[in-house]
C-alpha cells in the first residue's frame, strides 16, 4: 500500500465530534460517519497551499473547481453533467431539509423505506411535511423494498420520494433493476424524487453503481441527486456538497429555497473537493481495499464470534447495520459503551432492533473494538 491505512491518528482532545463524545472515558467510538484516516496527500496539499494564499473572503467555485466535477462524474459514472445544474452546499443534511420544504406546501407528503439516515426522518418533520416511512424487507440476505407497501403509503398529496443508495444503513447498492421500480413509481405519482448518493464511491463488491437520475430521461428531469467528496475522501467537516438538478425549474424552486439561509461552501471546502476529485482516485482504490479488509473481518467475527449478533452483506460504506434483538437487551448503545464501544442508536434510523458500527478506521482499531464487543457478550 502506498498510503497509511493502517496507523491510528490521534483524534483525542482535538474538534472530532465522534471522539468528543466520550472524551475522558474508555470507550471507542464507532458511531457517527467519518473515517479514523488521514485524508488524500492531494487534499492536503491543496489545502495547504491555499492557506498559502494567506486570504478567506466570501468564496465562489472557479471554472476549475466545477470542471473537476463534471469530470468526475464522466468518468466514474458516464455522466455528462451540465455546470448550470449543480447547486452547491455545505451539506447534505442541510440539502435534506432543503429538498424537503422545496416541493408541495405544509402538510404535503413525503415518502421515504426505512430504516433510514436519520435527518432523512427528521428533515421532513422540520418543513412541516407529512412523512410517510415503508419499511425495507428481507428477502434471505437482501434487502428490498416493499412496493405494495409503498403504493399503500402514498397519498395524493405525496410529492417527494427521498431515497438513499447506496442505502445508509443497510449498505446496499440498489441495482438498475430497483432503480427503474423507483422511476415508475415516481413518474406514476408524480414525484419529485431526491437521490442521495453520497456513499456511491464507496461501492465494496464487483456492482456496477447507476445514478437514479441515468434510468431514463423522464426521471433525469424530475430528479434531485445529491454528492460530495465528504464520505470517500474523509473531508466531512470541510462542508462542501452538491445538489445536480438537471429540470431548471426545479433547480429554480430549490436555490430559491435556500436564498439567504444556506450559507456558502468556504474557499477551503473548494479547494479540498477539487483535488479529491481530480487526484484523489488512487487513495480511493487503496481506501477500498482497507475498508474491504475490514469488512470481511467484521463479518467473520459477527458470525463466528458474536453470538445474538446477525448483519447482512455489506455491499457498500463503510458502515455495518447490526441486529442484535436475539440479546434482548433494554438499552443496546448503553451496554456496549460499558463495555468500551460507542456505535449509533438504531432507534434513529427508525429500528430499535439495531445498532450501527463505524468499520472506516485503522484495523487494529476494529480489532480492539470487536474484542471488546465480545468481551461485553460473554456478561450475558
Ligand atoms: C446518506 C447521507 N446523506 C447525507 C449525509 C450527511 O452529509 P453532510 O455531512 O454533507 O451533511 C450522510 C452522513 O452520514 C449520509 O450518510
Amino acid at each position: 500500500m502506498k498510503f497509511d491505512f493502517e496507523t491510528p491518528p490521534n483524534r483525542r482532545s482535538t474538534d472530532s465530534q465522534k471522539w468528543q463524545k466520550y472524551q475522558g472515558k474508555d470507550i471507542l467510538p464507532m458511531w457517527v460517519a467519518d473515517m479514523d484516516f488521514r485524508c488524500p496527500p492531494p487534499v492536503l496539499e491543496a489545502l495547504h497551499q491555499r492557506v498559502d494564499d494567506d486570504i478567506f473572503g466570501y468564496a465562489r467555485p472557479t471554472l476549475s473547481t466545477t470542471e473537476a466535477v463534471l469530470d468526475y462524474f464522466q468518468n466514474q459514472y458516464n455522466w455528462k453533467i451540465q455546470k448550470e445544474w449543480i447547486l452547491w452546499l455545505p451539506g447534505l443534511g442541510v440539502g435534506l431539509n432543503a429538498v424537503s420544504r422545496t416541493l408541495g406546501k405544509p402538510g404535503d407528503g413525503i415518502i421515504t423505506p426505512t430504516p433510514i439516515y436519520p435527518p432523512f426522518l427528521l428533515a421532513p418533520r422540520w418543513a412541516d411535511r407529512e412523512l410517510a416511512t415503508v419499511d425495507l424487507v428481507k428477502n434471505g440476505d437482501s434487502w428490498e423494498i416493499d412496493w405494495d407497501a409503498m403504493e399503500k403509503a402514498i397519498t395524493p398529496n405525496t410529492k417527494l420520494f427521498l431515497l438513499c443508495n447506496p442505502h445508509n444503513p443497510v449498505a446496499k447498492v440498489w441495482r438498475r433493476h430497483d432503480l427503474e421500480k423507483v422511476a415508475d413509481f415516481c413518474l406514476k405519482h408524480d414525484l419529485v424524487l431526491c437521490s442521495d448518493e453520497v456513499h456511491c464511491d464507496l461501492i465494496l463488491d464487483d456492482i456496477e453503481f447507476t445514478p437514479t437520475a441515468l434510468i431514463s430521461e423522464e426521471i433525469h428531469n424530475q430528479t434531485i441527486t445529491f454528492h460530495a467528496p465528504s464520505k470517500t475522501f474523509n473531508i466531512a467537516g470541510l462542508a462542501c456538497a452538491i445538489a445536480i438538478i438537471p429540470n431548471p425549474k426545479l433547480r429554480l424552486s430549490f436555490a430559491r429555497t435556500c436564498k439567504g439561509i444556506v450559507s456558502e461552501v468556504s474557499n477551503l471546502g473548494y479547494a479540498a473537493c477539487e483535488a479529491a476529485y481530480r487526484h484523489g482516485e488512487p487513495w480511493r482504490q487503496e481506501l477500498l481495499q482497507a475498508l474491504r479488509s475490514n469488512r470481511d473481518l467484521l463479518l467473520q467475527v459477527v458470525r463466528d464470534e458474536l453470538p445474538g449478533v446477525s448483519a447482512t452483506p455489506i455491499e457498500a460504506t463503510y458502515l455495518a447495520w447490526l441486529n442484535v434483538e436475539e440479546l434482548h437487551l433494554d438499552d443496546p448503545i448503553g451496554f456496549f459503551e460499558k463495555g468500551g464501544v460507542g456505535l449509533s442508536d438504531g432507534r434513529f434510523f427508525g429500528d430499535g432492533r439495531y445498532v450501527r458500527l463505524n468499520f472506516g478506521c485503522p484495523q487494529v482499531t476494529l480489532v480492539e473494538g470487536l474484542r471488546r464487543m465480545k468481551k461485553s457478550l460473554e456478561t450475558l
